[in-house]
């Protein structure tokens, strides 16, 4: 078969994966979510139509279609059923709103995200930075292994409260909520298909995973709550505060108390899991590659001259900042992101009529895999992202933070996360996985380390060796 026949069958037909009989993909998908997307895209290629229950879906995997989806966005390309689920969550804050309330919200918002606005959080990012080194320098005196899994959560608690609350929100509330964000990001994908199976009834099904989600919720929205009249009280320079402020350029007017309500609460939980999921497994990554974890340690002591990285020197972490861009691609924290065709518009893809109302599933876990835009797709490889490289690479071959109108808003906040707590940690400690600990991935909204990323770690001397082995 010549190309132009190759390329003109895969215009008229979408490849379709049966799955079982009359629950479609849903048994692998449970079993095992990015595993099902990856042998989908492998055995079918860049578009494959798979069915659910109640549903129809297509898995789009190759970067120039999920450009034309991402591009698109609504009305074609609409968030759908599965993301308005995570409303008991986020309210209508701007993960969840759509059309022109989330255009609106999208404008308002923007400025307090800039590089200009994350410069002003660096002293308190350096400072729980700080606060985290002491605590792995408390886990060498004892001699006992670091759980990394665990302090990447605890380090990502203490930025977003001190950015989100400054100083309202007590360590151990903040504490409280992390633990209720864990629980509701574990359990809220298996509310997802429990209420795709029994529809309504679903929903009201009290199985124990339910009744931990709902009390989660609970827990999270009471400290949220907390917070935020402890934070009004003051006069902080805090999120809550620059929320507060923020005035829509049309009315001249501030939010409405829901909508201010429901931003506080998508920010604080979108801001720590997916970069505490992502520190974890950057640690990880170093931890098994020895001379990635020494150019790391290097560059963090030639560049950063103080204590802390000052925002100048934040910009010559490159190759900390290729070893965040790479720990991304191999886990990406937002692992599949949700768009449905429309009811009301048609669309197509490929040349392809796609069927209304249908999921659309863009899954950065499996187009990072693409061996074709990343050779040896398994492998630890922090160069890929080296400048020169990136020129012949499409850019839709790589998308953890989204693509288009909709791309994620704290991009900027969570790359400066990463790169300081990781050039510091680095630059102090020397550490390796644990022996005979086992890490896979474990799939809830994010995806993330499972059981836990236990280090064995020592301090690191002057020239770039451990000192005293301490584990
Ligand atoms: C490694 C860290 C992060 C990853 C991998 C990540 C990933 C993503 C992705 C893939 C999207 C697009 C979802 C879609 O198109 O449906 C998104 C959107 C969003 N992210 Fe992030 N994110 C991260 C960190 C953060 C942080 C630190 C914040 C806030 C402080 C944040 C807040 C948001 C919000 C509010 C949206 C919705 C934006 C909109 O629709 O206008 N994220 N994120």
């Amino acid at each position: 078969m010549t190309v132009e026949e190759k390329q003109h069958q895969q215009r008229i037909q979408i490849p379709f994966d049966k799955g079982w009989p009359l629950l479609g993909m849903l048994p692998p998908l449970l079993k095992n979510i990015i595993g099902t997307f990856s042998k989908m895209a492998r055995n079918h290629g860049g578009l494959v139509a798979f069915r659910l229950p109640q549903d129809r879906g297509y898995l789009v995997s190759d970067p120039q279609l999920i450009k034309e989806v991402m591009l698109s966005g609504e009305p074609k390309f609409p968030k759908g059923k599965y993301t308005k689920r995570m409303e008991a969550v986020f309210g209508g804050g701007l993960i969840t709103a759509e059309g022109a309330n989330w255009r609106r919200q999208r404008k308002l918002l923007a400025p307090i995200f800039s590089n200009e606005s994350i410069s002003k959080w660096l002293p308190k990012i350096n400072e729980a930075t700080e606060r985290l080194l002491k605590q792995w320098n408390a886990y060498v005196e004892a001699g006992a292994s670091v759980d990394a899994s665990a302090l990447s959560r605890i380090y990502l608690q203490d930025v977003m409260g001190e950015i989100m609350f400054g100083n309202d929100i007590s360590k151990e509330e903040a504490s409280k909520a992390a633990e209720a964000m864990t629980i509701v990001n574990d359990t809220l994908v298996e509310e997802f298909f429990r209420t795709t199976v029994l529809g309504s009834i679903g929903r009201l099904a009290l199985t124990p995973g339910a009744r931990r989600f709902r009390r989660a919720l609970h827990e999270f929205n009471r400290i949220v709550d907390n917070a935020i009249r402890n934070a009004d009280k003051g006069e902080g320079d805090h999120l809550i505060a620059q929320f507060r402020a923020a005035r829509f350029a049309d009315t001249g007017s501030p939010m409405t108390e829901k909508q201010f309500r429901d931003e506080v609460s998508t920010f604080f939980f979108a801001g720590q899991e997916t970069t505490a999921n992502a520190l974890a497994w950057a640690l990880y990554f170093l931890a098994k590659n020895e001379i990635e974890q020494r150019k790391v340690a290097a560059e963090a002591r030639q560049v950063i001259a103080g204590a802390a990285p000052t925002w100048e020197e934040l910009g010559r972490l490159t190759f900390t900042r290729q070893v965040v861009l790479e720990t991304l691609r191999l886990k990406p924290p937002a692992y599949a992101v949700e768009r449905r065709t429309s009811s009301a518009v048609d669309s197509e893809l490929r040349g392809c009529p796609l069927k209304k109302d249908a999921l659309v599933v863009i899954a950065p876990s499996v187009t990072h895999m693409n061996s074709e835009a990343w050779p040896s797709p398994e492998k630890f490889q922090p160069d890929r992202f080296e400048k020169d490289k990136l020129r012949d690479r499409d850019q839709y071959a790589y998308i953890p933070f989204g693509a288009g109108a909709r791309k994620c808003i704290g991009m900027n906040l969570s790359l400066t996360e990463l790169t300081i707590a990781i050039a510091m940690i680095t630059r102090e400690f020397e550490y390796s996985v644990s022996d005979g600990a086992v890490v896979s991935d474990k799939t809830g909204l994010t995806l993330r380390p499972f059981p836990e990323v236990p280090l064995t770690l020592r301090r690191r001397s002057r020239a770039g060796s451990a000192t005293a082995d301490q584990s």
